[in-house]
């Protein structure tokens, strides 16, 4: 038996841990194991590799992930996936194991419409897969924008300022919940709770009134500036000239996604 491995969509930290755990667990039960680079792109290039577990071992605690990893918009295409499934069958694979999130999900689910047979592992920060409880990346990146709010917390707090924290999390708000409530908050913006210049305003009176001397607002991305909504820029602008403080937008970005793996996505 033959499997081949390949990672896609945005790299999440402990991609390297399944891939590693996927090499030694097939070496046990004696299947081959190829490594695809660069997702489905590598895929259709014919990019396969085999694996050497004393190479891959040297990855397990950065949040890279050492095969490369892509976004193909090709591969959504009905003839690029006839020609993933020829190339899997030249190569005599016997199961596909894709490991990423919701987009990289679909794919798997479109290619097994051309008989090919897929296992997908939930690798992403986005915590955004049914039927897990928390995805492979999510509590490493979590801690990443929690210790990065906690250093805004000690920049705004000297300057009784109010900082728009945006994070990343497409859409889907799991990441910034976890964190402004990690983090004492003074709001949390997802697509269910979408705050107005003003009621950011409201907010900030109230918490420098009661004494604090920063304001955290956690936004998740994709909300503001799209669909008729002002920018984040925008907003700030404004609640800086009705409140008269210093009024910044922090974007946490692609830290979010590498760094040490924390010992749960490890495990
Ligand atoms: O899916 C992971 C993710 O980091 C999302 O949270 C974010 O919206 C997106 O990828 C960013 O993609 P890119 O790295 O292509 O800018």
């Amino acid at each position: 038996m033959k499997i081949a491995i390949l990672a896609s969509g945005g790299n999440s930290p402990g991609m390297n841990n399944a891939i590693i755990t996927l090499v030694k667990t097939a070496q046990v039960h004696k299947i081959d194991v190829l490594l695809i680079s660069d997702g489905y792109r590598g895929l259709l290039e014919d990019k396969f590799t085999s694996a050497n577990i004393r190479y891959l071992e040297q990855f397990n605690s950065r949040g890279n992930v050492v095969i490369g990893s892509a976004r193909s918009k090709e591969f959504m295409q009905t003839p690029y996936k006839k020609k993933a499934a020829a190339i899997l069958k030249k190569r005599k694979v016997d199961v596909l194991v894709v490991i990423g999130g919701d987009g990289s999900y679909l794919g798997a689910a479109s290619l097994t419409h051309f008989g090919v047979k897929v296992m997908t592992l939930p690798g992403t920060i986005d915590n955004d897969v049914a039927s897990t409880d928390s995805t492979i990346g999510f509590y490493t990146c979590l801690h990443t924008i929690v210790t990065a709010i906690d250093a805004l917390r000690d920049s705004f707090d000297s300057h009784s300022g109010i900082c728009f924290v945006e994070v990343m999390g497409r859409g889907y708000s799991d990441l910034a919940i976890q964190a402004g409530v990690a983090t004492e908050a003074e709001a949390i913006v997802t697509k269910d709770n979408i705050l107005k210049a003003h009621d950011f305003v409201k907010i900030a009176n109230e918490t420098f009134k009661r004494g604090k001397r920063s304001c955290i607002f956690i936004i998740t991305e994709k909300i503001y500036g799209l669909d008729g909504l002002p920018s984040l820029d925008d907003i700030a602008q404004e609640v800086n000239q009705k409140t008269m403080r210093t009024c910044r937008v922090n974007v946490i970005g692609h830290i979010q996604r590498g760094g040490t793996v924390s010992a749960t996505d490890r495990f």
